[in-house]
């Protein structure tokens, strides 16, 4: 009975409950993040260092976003020191919400005092005294978890004022919840919904490093750079540095789901070959693999010797694989019918442009339509990419555009001039 469901859900605790909550498994711990972590040994670092140096081991350590973008972490940090101001804040970025991806909510589980450890240390190096992290509504069920591990820090002295006993090192961290809105994700909506208005991006630049929250400073991080950014501090930028590839140092949590027998996460170095990833994920029938969720680019089995790194290919994480049994056309479809969902509708190429691009994309699955269609596609598209404000309007077209490139029969085979469709009907009829 429900009540009695409910009454052992209460005993649990909060970790036990946010466990129950992560289906997905860790597959293979990896040796950064997943692997065992010296508590607060990059905070000790940080407070001995102080702020310039944070910045440069950052900037040796060439550690780049994680969240998508991939960009420099150490630049970041170092424009938000250098604006002038009386407040600074740290924003963690857990709006986890490309399809596809599933890794912060592990390094939340499981690495809850590593993420606060970071925002401490991007506190220390730019001078931010205050810090929220923004957790993506569907994951309420890790509020209770991460209030507990904020309140354990303050009584141990490595939040508050005075932080690790030092003068002046005073930070602390609010939690801020979601509503359920991908776009909230995008730094400037997550921005504007932490200040308490409606969740839409905002013209950039200026970007959040000179006018953030409330107009102030402020350093935007996902919660895996985080993570990075706190191990590199303990343990050195040439030991991050020597990992991964020229353009893209490091390691990586990969996110990765769909047709393979071992789904899950996966931290790996930059630089891995798709059809490696495959084979360690149990994909050896895979025909498509969409890298870096709908946002990212849908490669096919020819070019599985592509690299995960910014150099190649380059992804927030999300790694979704499909067999020869899926229906392209279908997936796209679907895609699109999910940013048509989340637009926030502020910009018209935005709103309305995917409506049309998803109508497109039904009239190829239902074999309507023309092979002028095609070119349809690519302008469209192109419109929306240069006219759109923000990151998900400029990259909703990409599921769209990386098939057309990657599977152009996809396409071809099923559009036909409308006289060729007429008489191909008659023909079965006739039969
Ligand atoms: P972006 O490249 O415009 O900016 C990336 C970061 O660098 C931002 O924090 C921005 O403020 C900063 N930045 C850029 N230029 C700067 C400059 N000149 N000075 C100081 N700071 C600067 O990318 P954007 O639009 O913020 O994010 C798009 C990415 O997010 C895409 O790659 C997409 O795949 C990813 N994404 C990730 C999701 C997730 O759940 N992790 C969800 C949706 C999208
Ligand atoms: Fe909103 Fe889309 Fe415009 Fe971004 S591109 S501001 S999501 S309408």
């Amino acid at each position: 009975p429900e009540e009695v469901l409910v009454d052992r859900y209460a005993e649990r605790t909060p970790y036990q409950r946010a466990k129950e909550m992560v289906s997905n498994n860790i597959r293979h711990a990896g040796p950064v993040l997943l692997g065992p972590v010296p508590e607060d040994a990059g905070l000790e670092a940080a407070v001995e260092t102080g702020p310039a140096q944070i910045i440069r081991t950052l900037e040796t350590s060439g550690l780049r976003g994680c969240g998508g973008a991939g960009f420099p972490t150490g630049r970041k940090w170092r424009a938000a020191a250098a604006t002038e101001a009386d407040r600074r804040f740290v924003i963690c970025n857990a709006d986890e919400g490309e399809p596809g991806t599933f890794k912060d909510r592990v390094l939340l589980t499981e690495r809850p005092h590593l993420v606060f450890e970071g925002m401490t240390i991007a506190a220390r190096a730019i001078g931010a005294k205050e810090g929220i992290i923004y957790l993506r509504g569907e994951y309420v069920y890790l509020r209770d978890l991460l209030e507990e591990v904020l309140a354990d820090r303050r009584n141990r002295g490595l939040l508050g004022p005075a932080i690790m006993g030092v003068d002046g090192f005073d930070f602390d961290i609010r939690l801020q919840l979601g509503a359920g809105a991908y776009i909230c994700g995008e730094e400037g909506a997550l921005i504007s919904s932490c200040e308490g208005l409606p969740g839409e991006p905002k013209t950039r630049p200026p970007f959040p490093v000179t006018r953030g929250y409330l107009g102030c400073p402020t350093v935007v991080n996902n919660v895996e750079t985080l993570c990075h950014a706190a191990r590199i501090l303990g343990t050195g930028a040439q030991w991050f540095a020597g990992m991964g590839t020229k353009d893209s140092p490091g390691t990586k949590l990969f996110s990765v789901s769909g047709d393979c027998l071992n789904p899950g996460i996966y931290e790996l170095p930059y630089g891995v070959s798709i059809r490696d990833l495959l084979e360690m994920v149990g994909a050896e029938d895979a025909a498509a693999v969409l890298v870096g969720g709908p946002s990212g680019t849908m490669i096919a089995r020819d070019t599985f010797d592509r690299r995960l790194a910014f150099d190649d290919l380059a992804t927030g994480g999300a790694v979704v694989v499909f067999n020869g049994d899926r229906n392209i056309l279908e997936i796209v479809e679907y895609y699109m019918s999910f940013f048509v969902h989340e637009s926030c509708g502020y910009c018209t190429p935005c709103r309305v442009g995917n409506v049309f691009l998803q109508k497109a994309i039904g009239k190829f699955r239902k074999g309507l339509a023309n092979p002028s269609d095609i070119a349809y596609l690519r302008d469209l598209s192109d419109t929306i990419i240069e006219t759109s404000r923000c990151g998900l309007g400029m990259t909703s077209p990409n599921p769209i555009l990386s098939t057309l490139e990657n599977f152009p029969l996809v396409y071809s085979a099923v559009a036909k001039p409308s006289a060729d469709r007429t008489r191909a009907t008659f023909d079965i009829q006739s039969a």
